[in-house]
């Protein structure tokens, strides 16, 4: 049963077709698994796989993190329906899931079940493309800095004059130094960037927090992103070891619905 490919851009995003009952029994895990790591993102267009389909698609591709109801997490910014829905808005700004943690997330599957009228696409930037693309010379510097990491950074995009109770909330989550170039068990390097991303350990604060941008400006030029448009019933996979996404605002009352399964870390961010 065949796998049929078509690369989106040249530096990321690829588009697979393939049988639905072959993708639900494996067979073609491995080719994804590679597809995934070389292209940060794939997509099945109009999969339409259900709660359960998705599960079990998942779980062909890796260890699902126990979250949401039955693995199942919504991501909505509808309170009733996520009681995370206020933190989900870090989103709007470019991210890595679990970036405050020791061993981030392996991927993310995210299944479109209620698209909002506007806004509302997914984008995702490689980040090993623009490391790839630095002269040697600041390859060399920049693999030498470490990079603090906190919720309370993200979140003060969104809400720049928090409640206590908001600030309270972000300093449960411990603050993460991770080193700025990730160099992975496969020997290729990526870069370890977006908005919790909070300083530069030993540096000026300020001097740190313009590398940051300017590396972050770098990294999400068009020639490393693509830009998901959303169908109802894609399904999409991001490689959260290299790439970076983030949303395109819409309405919290928009009804838009996507659920997401989660893949456990492999890999220690080093
Ligand atoms: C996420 C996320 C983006 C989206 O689930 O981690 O950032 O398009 N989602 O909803
Ligand atoms: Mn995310």
């Amino acid at each position: 049963m065949k796998l049929t490919t078509t690369d989106l851009t040249p530096r990321i995003g690829t588009e697979i077709r393939a049988d639905r009952e072959a993708l639900l029994k494996g067979t073609h895990a491995a080719a994804i698994r590679d597809l995934l790591e070389r292209r940060g993102v794939v997509i099945f267009p109009e999969v339409r796989f259900n709660d359960e389909e998705q599960l079990a698609f998942s779980k062909t591709l890796g260890e699902v993190i126990p979250q949401g109801e039955k693995g199942i997490f919504k991501v909505t910014l509808d309170r009733n329906e996520n009681k995370m829905a206020e933190y989900l808005k870090g989103g709007f700004f470019w991210h890595i899931d679990g970036s405050t943690d020791d061993v981030p997330t392996r991927a993310s599957l995210l299944s479109a079940r209620h698209l909002s009228q506007t806004g509302g696409q997914t984008e995702f930037a490689n980040t090993y493309a623009p490391y790839e693309d630095l002269p040697e010379s600041e390859k060399k510097a920049l693999e030498k800095l470490r990079v603090i990491h906190t919720i309370e950074s993200i979140q003060r995009k969104i809400y720049p004059d928090p409640t206590p109770q908001q600030v309270e909330g972000w300093h449960a989550y411990k603050p993460k130094s991770h080193p700025l170039v990730w160099t992975h068990l496969s020997g290729r390097k990526s870069l370890v960037l977006g908005s919790t991303a909070s300083h530069i350990e030993g540096m000026d604060l300020e001097a740190g927090r313009a590398l940051l941008a300017r590396l972050e400006e770098w990294s999400t030029q068009p020639r490393f992103v693509y830009q998901h448009k959303w169908k109802l019933g894609d399904l999409l996979i991001w490689d959260n070891t290299g790439a970076m996404h983030r949303v395109l605002p819409y309405a919290a009352d928009s009804g838009r619905m996507m659920h997401r399964t989660t893949l456990v870390g492999e890999e220690e961010l080093v």
